[in-house]
């Protein structure tokens, strides 16, 4: 069995979608690219139960190998992949109010800046297609052109990422937002942002690397950092607090005669 660590990497992955509340029990399916295909998680088997072993390998031409049957939702996870060469993971969950709004065929629009996170000014909804189609597949891809993640209508979420790590984040963050948006529906629409606004903050992540740790030489704006002190200085200061505490600094006072 090759690629052992993506495989447990997308385990863990989908128990944490679980455990975290994004998703609820067989709902959802999580894949990595391997070259010439994926990885993806098997159709209908409970998280708890996955064994690297249960995960299947997929070429871009469908041919899989396993001793289970992919999700059923390969193809778009499939195009995905084979469309998007900047990303490597593809995560999908039925996260509750991500959903709510797909249900009223409603995307989340630039009521918050941070809907920037999925690299554009809105996160769209795709067209309703059924469940495991191709049709499906076409509406997704199209919902996320130029972006990392959207709503399905009348199903659930799409988020894309580089690593596990990211997808996880970033599902986090979308599903946060759809919360916020549906709070805020109940006051009434909320205004919002400008393309000229959400221009600058899209324009302000990248020049902070907003949401990655960074490699921080490659950060063009950052605060000063403290410089480390180097190693003889830090020893001079670990002899002056050794003194310091071996000479109180008040005297004993002297016998009276
Ligand atoms: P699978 O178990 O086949 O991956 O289906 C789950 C799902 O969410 C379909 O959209």
């Amino acid at each position: 069995m090759s690629h052992t660590k993506l495989r447990q990497g997308i385990i863990d992955t989908c128990l944490e979608m679980n455990h975290s509340g994004l998703n609820q029990g067989t709902s959802g399916n999580v894949s990595h690219r391997i070259p010439g295909g994926m990885l993806i998680t098997p159709t209908s088997l409970p998280y708890a139960q996955m064994k690297p072993a249960d995960i299947v390998a997929m070429d871009f031409d469908g041919t899989y190998s396993g001793r289970r049957l992919p999700s059923s939702e390969w193809r778009f996870h499939r195009d995905i992949l084979k469309n998007r060469t900047d990303v490597n993971v593809v995560l999908h969950t039925h996260s509750v109010y991500c959903t709510t709004l797909a249900t009223h065929e409603l995307g989340i629009p630039s009521f918050h800046y941070m809907v920037a996170v999925a690299g554009g000014t809105d996160i769209r909804c795709s067209d309703y297609a059924c469940f495991g189609t191709q049709e499906l597949s076409d509406t997704a891809l199209k919902a996320l052109e130029g972006r990392t993640a959207c709503l399905l209508g009348h199903h659930g979420l799409i988020v894309l990422a580089d690593t596990f790590e990211k997808a996880l984040w970033r599902a986090h963050e979308v599903e946060t937002l759809a919360k916020m948006y549906v709070h805020a529906l109940a006051i009434g629409e909320p205004p919002r942002l400008s393309d000229a606004e959400m221009a600058q903050v899209i324009e302000q992540m990248r020049r902070m690397s907003y949401g990655q740790t960074p490699d921080l030489d490659s950060v063009a704006d950052r605060p000063h950092a403290a410089k480390a002190k180097s190693a003889s200085s830090s020893k001079r200061t670990e002899k002056k607090t050794t003194r310091a505490k071996a000479k109180p600094k008040t005297r004993p006072k002297a016998k009276k005669r």
